[in-house]
């Protein structure tokens, strides 16, 4: 590769065909903006300077181009004149001079992209730049061979083959509309030759615009080399305009993810309904069960089972862990451990070793031990669960007094019973443990038992004459119950064991 390479990004037309509020190269797919896919792309070739131009919306796009990549030199083109005239300001922007020829700044091989082209590889930019270098051309093109061109420019070639000019839709006779060859819009240059190049680009075509394309003709004209080298995968050179076009995209950058995770050994039960983020991470024999995205940075180890339904975003899974029909966001899942049906894992949910976070959990902010069991029906938040303790069905760990928010500390070995609610700030000491019912209020030493809930009324023949004439009270004679009169009364404690 060019040990002067210089790539500029293109990026500040409209789009308006998105009907978005979100400037187009800012849409995501498989959690990256279409840019920034196209800017991991380029980062692989490890040029010397990256340019990106920007011009609508530019306060949107700028701070996300610089944030992905600070040394990136911002070019703004007010006014979108064309391909042409966006490459012209870049070279302004780099050699800080309106005719582009005092600087210096601009030797070797300058290669043009765009920022909406997402399954953009590296690996083909590497390529074709090799390829230009190679065959020392003034302009080469990375072409395609499509079946429906209709839209792009054609690419012009004599009976040689030899590349003779790119001509777009608007301009293009019936003749050179049937051509195959399409200009994917990528396209490497001679720097010398582009910035004498780029002054004499006139705008008198179909659209009034600065054709980047008028080049070819150029440097044709000048008697200087001109190649064209269709690449195999066009979809990497694929645009998006819409948000049918995004879709499709997506499914499709989708779709080269998950094949490539399956080569890597892991099993994919239904590429068509599983997700996955162009960061995540899987081991060697992790399982994914239909319905499940996997987000962000989302890293799981191996022999891990994930979905079915499931949707992780930045959550770390253990070896062998099993997630089942779970939405969690930056939580991490011990190796080994149990999540799921229905659970909820929010931000800071620590799930330690072998341990378990059942049906219709939501969790947040808190660090459940290993082996530790939130089997049914809870919400923990803001607390800590020592290792191996039990917490029983239907318990609230009340973090929120209206005011701020406060943590519940459980030991090791603890078992607490069903329907519980924890009133934080509160401890419970190692291999302690609470009765059916307790509003856990004040702190419980290690050993003890505490119970809340008082001792149990039962008022006898109630339902006799306080309902008397309905089902309820009709179930109750027919078993027995006394009758009317008796208004006996025994209550005993309820046994909290
Ligand atoms: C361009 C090419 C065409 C090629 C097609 C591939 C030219 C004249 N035509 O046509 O040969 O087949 O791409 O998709 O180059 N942009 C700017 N500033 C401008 C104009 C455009 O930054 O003033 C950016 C756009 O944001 C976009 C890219 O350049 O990312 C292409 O512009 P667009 O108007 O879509 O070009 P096409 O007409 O599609
Ligand atoms: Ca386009």
């Amino acid at each position: 590769m060019s040990s002067n390479l210089t790539v500029i990004v293109l990026a500040a037309g409209g789009g308006t065909r998105m009907r978005s509020k979100t400037m187009k190269v800012l849409h995501p797919i498989a959690g990256r903006s279409m840019i920034g896919h196209v800017l991991a792309a380029v980062q692989a070739m490890q040029p010397e300077r990256v340019v990106a131009v920007v011009g609508h919306q530019r306060d949107q796009v700028g701070p996300h181009i610089t944030s992905l990549m600070p040394e990136a030199v911002l070019a703004v083109q007010d006014e979108q004149q064309g391909t042409g005239h966006a490459v012209r300001v870049a070279v302004e922007a780099l050699t800080g001079s309106s005719e582009g020829r005092t600087g210096t700044a601009v030797r070797g091989t300058v290669v043009v992209a765009y920022g909406d082209t997402p399954l953009l590889t590296g690996e083909s930019l590497r390529a074709f730049a090799a390829e230009h270098e190679a065959a020392q051309c003034a302009v080469s093109i990375l072409s395609g061979i499509v079946a429906r061109p209709f839209g792009y420019g054609r690419v012009v070639r004599d009976e040689d083959g030899d590349v003779l000019a790119i001509v777009e839709e608007k301009d293009a006779t019936p003749q050179q509309r049937e051509i195959a060859e399409i200009n994917s819009g990528i396209l490497a240059f001679d720097a010398e030759f582009l910035v004498e190049a780029l002054p004499r680009i006139g705008n008198d075509n179909a659209n009034g615009e600065y054709y980047l394309t008028d080049t070819v003709q150029l440097a044709r004209d000048a008697g200087l080399t001109v190649g064209a080298y269709p690449i195999d995968d066009v979809m990497q050179t694929e645009g998006v305009n819409d948000r049918v076009q995004l879709a499709a995209l997506a499914r499709e950058h989708n779709e080269r993810i998950v094949t490539r995770w399956m080569r890597e050994g892991v099993t994919i039960i239904d590429p068509a309904t599983t997700w996955i983020d162009s960061d995540v991470v899987l081991e060697r024999d992790v399982t994914v069960l239909p319905g499940t995205q996997l987000l962000g940075a989302t890293v799981v180890a191996e022999d891990a089972v994930i979905g079915p339904d499931t949707t992780l975003k930045d959550c770390e899974i253990g070896a062998g862990a099993r997630v089942v029909r779970v939405h969690g966001e930056l939580a991490v899942v011990g190796p080994s451990a149990e999540v799921g049906p229905f659970s909820y894992l929010r931000p800071g949910t620590k799930l330690g070793s072998g341990g378990k976070i059942g049906g219709f959990v939501e969790t947040k902010n808190s660090v459940i031990g290993d082996g530790a069991k939130v089997p049914h029906l809870s919400y923990v938040g803001d607390a800590d669960i020592g290792e191996g303790t039990n917490i029983g069905a239907g318990t609230i760990f009340a973090n929120y007094d209206g005011v701020a928010k406060h943590r519940t500390r459980i030991g090791k070995h603890a078992k607490t019973a069903s329907n519980n609610t924890f009133v934080a700030p509160v401890e419970v000491g190692d291999g302690a443990a609470t009765g059916a019912g307790t509003v856990v209020r004040r702190d419980v030493p290690a050993g003890a038992l505490a119970v809340s809930a008082g001792p149990q009324r039962t008022i006898m023949g109630w339902a006799l004459r306080r309902r008397a004439g309905t089902p309820q009270a009709r179930a109750a004679q027919a078993a027995g119950a006394p009758v009317e009169g008796e208004p006996g009364e025994a209550s005993h404690d309820a046994d909290p064991g």
